[in-house]
């Protein structure tokens, strides 16, 4: 399906160079989204993004996250400029930054008594995964399905639930990502469907003995902001401690989003490793893992130790961006503000979609929400992954590329949630919901005429 109701000369003359030099013609494989969709970007500002050919977007998809406060935020980008001004970019030693951020991060998150820095969330969750291994020296690890935690080879299998029936007690088969990853990779990796206890029970009572973590997303930001219940993040806490594994929460998506403190103040719950990515640096590259001092203090290079490093870690860009992010967020009420205009947002579609007689449920907190378009009135809110696959997916990807078409820029998968930054409160709701309405009414008119057609 094209988006694109305009032409685009000047994305299709970059993308067929791109093609000569790049596999797929893009950076990274996420960003292909076929020859007429693949975006090219000219300039991003506040909440919004204007593509080579002059179409300008809201966009909502907001590099999957990390953006909080806005494209090209003046608070955030003079610090980084100031601190690579006055003192440069990286020297592989140390500076008074590293502490200065880690107490920025105590001050909101409880949990955390000491931490070391990573450069994306993928590398602060392997940093957390080995420093949980080499603690309790054991090895396995427990991951929910649909939680995702980045790309490094043991992460790297998923349920394939496109292709699972949920007619049925089986579980759906667990897949690589794609070739390149040995089959070794997943020896040590068990998976359990969200909110199941009695799946949770059963993992620690066959395995128990070896569990290093259960790695957890408990508001899934890569399965439309699924959440788990207050109940089971208390029974994986208390599995956790009975069994002495260690609870990692990934708040890569979630931290210094949902809550100053992230997911684990919304569940008054805390980890014993947590992750964090993304909007600690409002779109530079920075992240983290910390948080039992004990725990953290098994990485030393003293033999028995666990190793932790890096070129690029803890380099000035990353912190000065950290300490400027961190420092709006608590000290001003961005989040609060965040969190009013996604509430507005969800009250303006859920109209649209109760105009056109779509049955939906929102999940997930108002920072960062998906939308799930259920297939019967009497549906709730998903509960897992297996949930979603019973909800109208394919209707809500419709919608998606038509509202692409019209200014909006989303993830056109009902997996993906609607991130909301501190600029989006200069969003026109009336434009916004004249948008959806039209792009609503688009996606439906073409599903009843593919409908009839494959009646015919
Ligand atoms: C929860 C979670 N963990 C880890 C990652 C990996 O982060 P990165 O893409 O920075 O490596 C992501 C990326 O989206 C994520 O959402």
């Amino acid at each position: 399906m094209t988006t694109a109701d305009t032409p685009k000369p000047k994305r299709d003359a970059l993308l067929a160079t791109a093609h000569t030099h790049m596999p797929m013609g893009v950076a990274d494989s996420y960003r292909y989204w076929g020859d007429d969709n693949t975006v090219f970007v000219e300039s991003l500002k506040g909440c919004r993004l204007t593509d080579v050919d002059g179409q300008e977007f809201v966009d909502f998809r907001l590099a999957y996250g990390p953006i909080i406060l806005g494209y090209r935020d003046a608070r955030i980008d003079n610090a980084v400029i100031d601190a690579i001004t006055n003192i440069g970019t990286m020297s592989g030693f140390s500076t008074g930054l590293d502490a200065e951020v880690i107490e920025l991060v105590k001050s909101l998150c409880p949990q955390i008594e000491k931490m070391r820095f990573a450069n994306s969330g993928t590398e602060a969750v392997l940093g957390a995964v080995r420093t949980a291994r080499g603690f309790t020296g054991r090895n396995k690890i427990v991951v929910v399905e649909g939680g995702f935690h980045g790309l490094y080879d043991e992460m790297m299998w998923k349920p394939d639930v496109d292709n699972w029936q949920p007619q049925g007690d089986s579980a759906p088969e667990i897949k690589a990502f794609g070739i390149g990853i040995p089959e070794a990779s997943r020896e040590h990796l068990e998976t359990i469907s969200l909110n199941d206890e009695a799946a949770l029970i059963d993992v620690f009572k066959r395995v128990g003995h070896d569990i290093a973590a259960i790695v957890i997303e408990p508001i899934m930001g890569n399965c439309g902001s699924i959440a788990a219940s207050q109940a089971y993040m208390q029974a994986l806490r208390d599995q956790c401690d009975a069994h002495g594994a260690l609870l990692i929460i990934d708040e890569v998506k979630t931290g210094f989003r949902v809550a100053k403190g992230g997911a684990q103040q919304l569940y008054g719950i805390y980890a014993d490793l947590t992750t964090f990515a993304k909007a600690m640096g409002n779109g530079y590259p920075v992240a983290a893992f910390g948080g039992r001092a004990d725990v953290m203090n098994t990485i030393h290079s003293g033999t028995g130790g666990v190793t932790h490093g890096g070129t690029y870690t803890a380099n000035m860009i990353a912190l000065a961006a950290a300490k400027a992010t961190l420092s709006v967020l608590k000290d001003t009420d961005a989040l609060a503000t965040i969190h009013q205009t996604g509430a507005a947002i969800q009250q303006v579609l859920s109209r649209v979609f109760s105009k056109h007689g779509i049955e939906h449920k929102f999940a997930g907190p108002d920072s960062m929400f998906g939308i799930h378009f259920n297939t019967r009135a009497d549906q709730d809110v998903p509960h897992n992954y297996r949930d979603w696959k019973q909800t109208n997916s394919e209707l809500y990807t419709a919608f998606a590329h038509r509202l692409i078409a019209k200014g909006i820029m989303l993830e056109p998968d009902s997996r993906e949630p609607w991130f909301i930054c501190e600029a989006h409160q200069s969003v026109d709701l009336a434009w916004l919901e004249q948008v959806a309405d039209e792009a609503l009414g688009e996606a439906i008119a073409a599903q009843n005429t593919s409908t009839e057609n494959s009646d015919a």
